[in-house]
């Protein structure tokens, strides 16, 4: 080089200078440009080539590429690699971009332990790796990245302790920890970092601990986020000396005792969650953070009154405190915050009247108050704003009518106020407010009719234990999505008009109670989804249609205390019940074979024409009625009788012997192909079981099987058994489930649980001892 130089001096040193002058600034920039640019594709190299950074190539200017940003100079300061599909480790380059002092990587899917290649980006100050699969412990020599000012190593699954030696970064504006393994103990040393304004820990496994009462050297805190972080003991009073909180969220902790009262003197507090702890006492009665937007206390154990002075919380959009012990007023003050949308009191012990003007200087999207003593009136105003979702309102004292507005209320999704004491008429409205999915108004003292259109969408109606009456309109075939239509114990007149049958997601119809009377429908339209039917106490005649027989999803059926006359369809033997009551009524005839046992002794009560053939009901037996009716003295028939009976009895002797022997073989046969897979040393055999499992034997019957109760030995001892419907097609994913299933009740244990001893299964049924 020199000697080259030398040689140029020698020939001309005018060009020499002239070479110079050009080529040396010229060759500074170019050379640093091209080696970044060389540094930068052989990182795309390293990170596998992602799709995401194809722009990277040597045809452009690295300080164009998507995710490169360069500083004045042109060198590259910055790297934006969050949400790029990169899933390979960081390699060392990165580092040999001199300049760096950002680098995001989040959002990605990048393994490995802590990179600590990155010891060498000397100029880093920000650090982003959250979002990302990195794992293990977070390295004890961090502190070497000194120029931190920001890292967010969130929502990855770095385990162990949180290194003390964090502490010496001492540029750390932000510490983003949160959503990781950590399980050690709460690094107190944190509170060293006097610049640190946000500080994450939220959802950790840390070992149980209180909140440092150092944090309150955090003087710059304008962020803290420590839900979910095993947190016990009491907020040290020492947090009211975060003067500059902004943001403050304990939520989902086990924190108990005081709020301090200097929590609601941080002048610049916005965010306060300290929701799901067991904090108790009163709230603190003197608030001066005015900038309040949303408070969340719920779920704690506080007691007293809501605070007068939240009155004065003209930012407030949120105020929930539901499930604590407040007891008291809500101060008339709350109802005139301008912008409150949320307020959550339920499930306290609250009382007097709510604030008359709640919902006419907000736009209330949550009102919900259930579970409280309050009495008075609903607020007139609720859905002033006609952004209102819920009217929610149930057990209370609340009296008088439902406020005319709420009729134009097209944004409600539901009103919930049983069990009060209303009044009057439902606002026609209500019934049909477009987005309504729940109206929930038994236990009240409503009157007037049934509308015949309902909101297109309601899917639960129920208005049990109220004076309504009048008849079911035939409008109701319009009530297409209803899935509950609860109106027991009501005025409720006229006849079941076929349109009802109609409904093709109604599960629940519980009309007993009412004062309907005449035949029920002969024809049942839809009713698929039907599960619970109950008609009882009415006055209904005639005969019981067959089509309830055919009904696949029925479980509960109650008819009693009706005038329904004629026999019980034969049909009925293809339902599937869990409960029937049939009592008092007026029917006649045979009892079906599937109920004629014991787990229907209180279904057929009190109607003096049915018979029974199995003798265990308390019921005539209908072939002894059948002879009774027929009687015939003479001679020669009773002769005629002997003979046919001699013919018959010999008849079946023989018979029976074939099929004796044809039986054993055959069961024989069958025990084969029966598999038993038991759970405990059993001193039964399948053979003990499947030979009880007989309609004598039946307890109990429901959706999904059979139950039987099964002597298996001499001595007295009992199993239940349970039979699952056979169904020769059983579907083979079905089957798969029921015997995981059943290994899994077999092998836990529980109270709740009975002890299941075996299973026995073969091709067509499933069968299960308990
Ligand atoms: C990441 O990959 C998925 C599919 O592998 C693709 O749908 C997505 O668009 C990619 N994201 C980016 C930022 O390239
Ligand atoms: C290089 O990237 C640019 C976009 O930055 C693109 O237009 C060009 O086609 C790419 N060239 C090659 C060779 O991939
Ligand atoms: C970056 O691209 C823009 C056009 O997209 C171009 O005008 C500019 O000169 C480029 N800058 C560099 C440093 O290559
Ligand atoms: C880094 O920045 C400094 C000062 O801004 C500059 O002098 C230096 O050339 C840059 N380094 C590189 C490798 O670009
Ligand atoms: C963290 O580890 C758990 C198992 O310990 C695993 O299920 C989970 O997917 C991991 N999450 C990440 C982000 O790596
Ligand atoms: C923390 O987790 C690591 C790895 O999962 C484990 O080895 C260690 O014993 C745990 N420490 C505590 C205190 O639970
Ligand atoms: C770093 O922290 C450790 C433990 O907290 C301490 O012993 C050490 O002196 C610190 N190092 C520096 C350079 O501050
Ligand atoms: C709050 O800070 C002051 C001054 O720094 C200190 O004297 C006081 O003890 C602190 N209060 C609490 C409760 O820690
Ligand atoms: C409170 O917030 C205001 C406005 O954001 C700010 O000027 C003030 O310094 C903050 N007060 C404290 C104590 O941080
Ligand atoms: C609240 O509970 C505390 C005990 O936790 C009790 O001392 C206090 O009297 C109670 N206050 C009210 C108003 O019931
Ligand atoms: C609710 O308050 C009443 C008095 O108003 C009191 O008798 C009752 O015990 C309280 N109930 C609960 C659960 O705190
Ligand atoms: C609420 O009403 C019930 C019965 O309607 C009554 O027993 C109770 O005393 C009332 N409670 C209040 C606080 O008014």
């Amino acid at each position: 080089m020199s000697e080259l130089t030398i040689l140029f001096l020698r020939t001309s040193p005018l060009l020499c200078v002239l070479v110079l002058l050009l080529s040396l600034p010229f060759r500074v920039i170019s050379q640093d440009a091209n080696t970044e640019k060389t540094i930068l594709l052989k990182l795309k190299q390293q990170l596998g080539n992602p799709p995401s950074i194809q722009s990277w190539n040597s045809s452009s200017s690295p300080c164009n590429w998507t995710g490169v940003t360069c500083g004045g100079d042109g060198s590259v300061s910055e790297l934006h690699l969050g949400d790029k599909n990169i899933t390979e480790t960081i390699p060392a380059t990165v580092c040999d971009l001199k300049n760096l002092t950002f680098l995001e990587m989040n959002f990605n899917h990048i393994p490995g332990g802590f990179p600590k290649v990155l010891y060498s980006c000397t100029k880093l100050q920000h650090l982003d790796l959250s979002q990302n699969f990195f794992f293990g412990p977070i390295p004890d020599d961090i502190d070497k990245l000194s120029g931190l000012r920001y890292i967010n190593l969130g929502a990855n699954n770095f385990t162990g302790n949180i290194p003390p030696q964090m502490a010496n970064l001492t540029g750390l504006q932000t510490l983003f920890l949160y959503q990781n393994q950590f399980n050690g103990t709460l690094p107190k040393e944190i509170s060293k970092l006097s610049n640190l304004e946000e500080l994450g820990l939220a959802i950790n496994e840390f070992v149980p601990s209180s909140i440092p009462v150092e944090f309150g050297q955090l003087k710059k805190l304008r962020y803290l986020w420590m839900r979910l972080a095993n947190l016990i003991g009491e907020i040290p009073e020492s947090l009211t000396n975060l003067s500059s909180l902004e943001h403050l969220d304990l939520a989902e902790n086990d924190l108990e005792g005081k709020i301090p009262d200097g929590l609601f003197s941080l002048k610049n507090l916005t965010y306060l969650y300290l929701f799901q702890n067991k904090l108790s006492g009163e709230i603190p009665q003197r608030v001066e953070t005015l900038n309040l937007v949303e408070i969340d206390l719920a779920m704690n154990q506080l007691n007293g009154s809501i605070p007068e002075d939240f009155g004065k919380l003209k930012k407030l959009q949120l105020l929930s405190l539901f499930d604590n012990h407040l007891s008291g007023e809500v101060p008339p003050s709350i109802g005139l915050l301008p912008a409150l949308t949320a307020f959550k009191v339920f499930s306290n012990n609250m009382s007097g009247a709510l604030p008359p003007k709640m919902g006419l200087y907000s736009k209330l999207v949550e009102f919900d108050v259930a579970t409280n003593q309050f009495s008075g009136q609903l607020p007139e105003n609720l859905c002033a704003g006609g952004v209102l979702l819920g009217a929610v309102a149930f057990e209370n004292n609340l009296s008088g009518r439902v406020p005319q507005s709420l009729g134009n209320c097209d944004s409600l999704l539901t009103v919930q106020l049983y069990s009060n004491s209303f009044s009057g008429e439902i606002p026609a409205g209500v019934w049909t407010a477009s987005n309504m999915i729940y109206l929930m108004l038994s236990d009240n003292s409503f009157s007037g009719g049934l509308p015949s259109k309902l909101a297109w969408n309601l899917s639960k109606l129920e208005l049990g234990n109220n004076r309504f009456s009048g008849p079911i309109p035939p409008g109701i075939s319009s009530w297409v999505n209803l899935v509950d239509f609860k109106a027991s114990n009501n005025l409720l007149s006229g006849e079941i008009p076929v349109e009802i049958t109609s409904l093709p997601h109604l599960s629940n119809l519980l009309l007993d109670g009412n004062q309907f009377s005449g035949q029920l429908p002969s024809k049942i339209i839809s009713w698929k989804s039907l599960t619970s039917l109950n008609l009882s106490r009415n006055a209904l005649s005639g005969q019981i249609p067959k089509e309830i027989g055919s009904l696949p999803d029925l479980l509960y059926l109650d008819l009693s205390q009706n005038h329904f006359s004629g026999e019980i369809p034969l049909e009925f033997d293809q339902l599937k019940l869990v409960s029937l009551n049939l009592s008092s009524n007026h029917l006649s005839g045979k009892i079906p074979d599937q109920f004629d046992n014991h787990a229907y002794d209180n279904s057929f009560l009190n109607n003096s024409n049915l018979c029974a053939v199995n003798p265990i009901l308390n019921f005539p037996n209908c072939y002894a009625k059948l002879r009774d009716s027929k009687k015939m003295p003479s001679k020669t028939l009773a002769l005629i009788l002997a003979l046919t009976v001699t013919i018959f009895l010999v008849t079946t002797i023989v018979t029976l012997f074939m099929v004796r022997d044809y039986q054993r073989k055959k069961a024989k046969r069958d025990l084969a192909a029966w598999k038993l897979t038991s759970f405990q040393r059993l001193d039964f055999t399948e053979a003990n079981v499947l030979a009880s499992l007989t309609e004598n034997n039946l307890i109990g019957s429901g959706g999904s099987g059979k139950v039987y109760r099964v002597a298996i030995n001499r001595a007295g001892d009992y199993v239940a058994v349970k039979r699952i419907w056979n169904n020769e097609t059983m579907d083979h994913n079905l089957e798969k489930e029921f015997l995981a299933e059943v290994q899994i009740l077999g092998t836990i244990r529980h109270a709740n649980i009975v002890k299941l001893l075996c299973c026995i299964s073969s091709e067509q049924l499933k069968a299960s001892c308990l």
